[in-house]
Parts: structure tokens; C-alpha cells; sequence
């Protein structure tokens, strides 16, 4: 058993409460057992049974849980730097998209790049982010988009998941694009994703999550539906990329299959979020892409009065988002998305891990896992708004660390 004391203040971000509540505890105490939480409140509260036991010192520091990225496209090949040129000189995304570079060309550098190389890096991105505090994250496939490469990609995150202590939540998002060879027979290739793709990756237990992208270049709201509901029957919840560039029903689509999250949604519609809120669907916010694609934010403020919870991630990948900095994503979703401090710390913690299914991480009570950061920080306004390269001290991931 350990405990750390001298906690400045202790945000617990219990699922109750809803967005702003995060359960702040001023110097407070925390037990816990191997991996789990044991006990957490104020040290003058501390139980006579946990007296005796050996005190670690936080400092003074905050402790906030793990954070949780619930949106990332981990194992990719090579960068797409030309692009980011390309759009600072005003070339769209889906022009991009359909001159065959974005998407597409990640597709190629990624089929041709060894699965232990793939591996090394999602290691190396994983450790990195491990510093900055991250302690669960959702990998999606999606750079494969054949049978073969969908289920390299997973295996390649099953294994990296027996290497790092975090805990890793595989998705699905084999309908990321539509690819070369099905150019012009894209039904084939919505027949592959359900009759081929979702059944081998079902039998092999290899993810958690089918995900779709619906928008123009990508697939529309009746073939997401079909991806969807197979991967649902196959025992896969679902989510979207939804309403990024273009508002085409896709976070309508969320609440219609009980999506367990909808992400980007910088376009949604007000009968999507009516939608979403009704079917309690969690709305994932990515706030670094709609910066890198100069895009106007979510409304995460129309979002959270309509009653719909808003996770914050960073949804890292080479063409839209190419940073793993969830801190960054969470200062972002403050100044751009005019949510709080607290609200945020909520989205990227509880909130988040809702979003990919996960109830014994992203809050801190007893029985649920010792995943925590210590930031350095007075309080977590001060944190968001004081943005440094990294502020977070120590992280501990499942009693380790
Ligand atoms: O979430 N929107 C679709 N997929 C990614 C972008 C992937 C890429 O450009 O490689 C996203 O932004
Ligand atoms: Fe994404």
C-alpha cells in the first residue's frame, strides 16, 4: 500500500455532477492498494487504519486523474508536412483529399512500413505522452483499409499494449476513406468493411470501438449506418467523425445507432445536438484539428447548455492534428471553445473515458485505478492558462510510477 500527502488540491471528476463538477479536495491524502485507489480525502480525515503507513510528498502540486485521449489515429507512417504548406497557402482538405494526397497518401507509406517499425513508434508516442500526464488512450486503424492492413494495425496495437502501462482502447475505422483499389466500386468496399473486415476483427477480439468517417470524400450517412450497425452486432460500439467540414447528418446518425461518442462536429446542426442530448451521446471535441484546419470550433457552449456531455481529445494524426499534446488540446478548448478550466479537466478525464467505454478510469475514488499526474500548478485555471511546455511532474499509472 502507498499514500502521498502534501497534495495542494485533489480534483476527483466523479461521474456526477455533470460538465464543471470535478470534486476538488484541498490538501488532501491518497491511498491506494497495487493498482487501485484505496482511500482519497482530506489528510485530516485520514482513516487511524492508514496512520502507520509510510508517506510519499507531493509537494504542494495538484492531482488531477490520468488524462484520457480518447480520439487518437496512433500508427501512421511518415508526416505530411508538404501538405501543411499546401493549406497555409489556402488548398482546402478535401481538395487535398481528392487530388490523392491527405488520407490516401498515409494509406501508402503505412502498407509499406514493417509492423515492428509501426510499433517503435506508437512507443515512442506513447512514452511522450505518458510525460505529460496521459495515462488511457483510444488507438483507431484506418490507415490500412484492407483486411490484411486493418488487422496488422491491430495487432500491432495489441501488442504495443502489452508493452506501455496505459491502458489502450482499440478502434475499427477501416471506413476512414474509401481505397485506390475500390475507387470506382465503392459499394464493393462498404461490402468488405461489413462482410470481410468487422467479422475477422470480431473473432479475434482485436477492438472495442467501429468508427466511421461520414462526410463527402469519405462515406455517406446510409453506408455509416450499415458499418455501424454490422460492427454493433458484431459486439463493437460505435462512433462517428462527424460534421467536420461539411454538416451531412452525421451526429443525427450517432443518436439514431446509440453511438457512444461523436467527434469533431465543428459543423453540427441544432436538431444534432437536440439529437445527441436526447440519446446521450458524448460529443468528443478536437479542438487541435480545428486549428490546424483554420476552421471555426465546436460549440461546445451550445452543446453543454443543450444538455450534451463534451470530452476533449487531441484526435493526433499526420494530416489534421499532428500533436499528442492533450494539455495543448485542453488550453484550446478553453480559449476557442469557451469551455472552463474545470469543465475541461472533466472532458479530458471522466468524460472522456465515457466516451470509450471505460468506467474504472478517468475519476479518482476508492476501487477505481491509481492513474494520476501531479501538475505543477496552483490550481487547474492556472494550468490551462499558464501553457507550458510541460507541467505535469509525475504521472502514476495503475499504482506505478
Ligand atoms: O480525424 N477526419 C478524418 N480523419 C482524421 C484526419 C486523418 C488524416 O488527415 O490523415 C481526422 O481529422
Ligand atoms: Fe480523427
Amino acid at each position: 500500500m502507498r499514500a502521498l500527502q502534501g497534495i495542494g488540491r485533489l480534483y476527483r471528476c466523479l461521474p456526477e455532477g455533470g460538465q464543471s463538477a470535478v470534486h476538488p479536495i484541498d490538501d488532501a491524502v491518497l491511498v491506494w492498494d497495487g493498482p487501485l485507489v484505496e482511500w482519497v480525502g482530506r489528510r485530516t480525515e485520514l482513516p487511524a487504519r492508514f496512520g502507520g503507513l509510510p508517506m510519499e510528498d507531493a509537494g504542494g502540486r495538484l492531482l488531477i486523474p490520468g488524462l484520457v485521449d480518447c480520439h487518437t489515429h496512433l500508427a501512421f507512417a511518415g508526416w505530411r508536412a508538404d501538405e501543411f504548406e499546401q493549406k497555409l497557402r489556402g488548398v482546402g482538405y478535401l481538395e487535398i483529399a481528392r487530388a490523392g494526397g491527405g488520407i490516401l497518401s498515409t494509406v501508402a507509406k503505412t502498407r509499406a512500413t514493417p509492423s515492428e517499425l509501426l510499433a517503435d513508434r506508437c512507443l515512442g508516442f506513447l512514452t511522450q505522452m505518458r510525460t505529460l500526464g496521459v495515462t488511457a488512450v483510444e488507438v483507431k486503424t484506418g490507415y490500412g483499409l484492407s483486411l490484411e492492413h486493418e488487422l496488422r494495425t491491430l495487432e500491432v496495437y495489441r501488442q504495443v499494449a502489452a508493452q506501455v502501462p496505459q491502458t489502450i482502447v482499440p478502434t475499427l475505422l477501416a471506413a476512414h476513406t474509401v481505397p485506390p483499389e475500390y475507387r470506382d466500386r465503392r459499394d464493393r468496399y462498404v461490402d468488405v468493411v461489413v462482410n470481410e473486415i468487422i467479422p475477422a476483427v470480431a473473432e479475434r477480439k482485436l477492438a472495442s470501438f467501429c468508427d466511421v468517417f461520414v462526410e463527402d470524400t469519405a462515406f455517406s450517412v446510409a453506408e455509416g449506418e450499415r458499418i455501424l450497425r454490422a460492427g454493433k452486432a458484431a459486439g463493437m460500439g460505435a462512433k462517428l467523425h462527424a460534421d467536420q467540414i461539411t454538416s451531412c447528418g452525421g451526429a443525427e446518425l450517432a443518436a439514431k445507432v446509440a453511438a457512444v461518442s461523436a467527434d469533431h462536429l465543428e459543423k453540427i446542426s441544432s436538431a444534432g445536438i437536440a439529437a445527441m442530448a436526447v440519446a446521450g451521446v458524448v460529443a468528443v471535441s478536437l479542438p487541435i484539428a480545428s486549428l490546424y484546419l483554420n476552421q471555426a470550433p465546436l460549440k461546445a457552449r451550445h452543446l453543454i447548455d443543450a444538455g450534451v456531455l463534451v470530452a476533449v481529445a487531441t484526435d493526433f494524426n499526420p494530416g489534421s492534428a499532428p500533436s499528442f499534446d492533450l494539455p495543448l488540446a485542453m488550453m484550446l478548448a478553453c480559449t476557442m471553445q469557451r469551455m472552463t478550466p474545470a469543465e475541461v479537466l472533466k472532458g479530458a478525464t471522466q468524460i472522456a473515458a465515457r466516451a470509450i467505454g471505460l468506467e474504472t478510469v478517468g475519476s479518482l475514488a476508492p476501487g477505481k485505478r491509481a492513474d494520476f499526474a501531479l501538475i505543477e500548478a496552483e490550481s487547474i485555471e492556472h494550468w490551462l492558462y499558464h501553457f507550458r511546455p510541460n507541467a505535469c511532474a509525475r504521472t502514476v499509472v495503475a499504482g506505478q510510477g
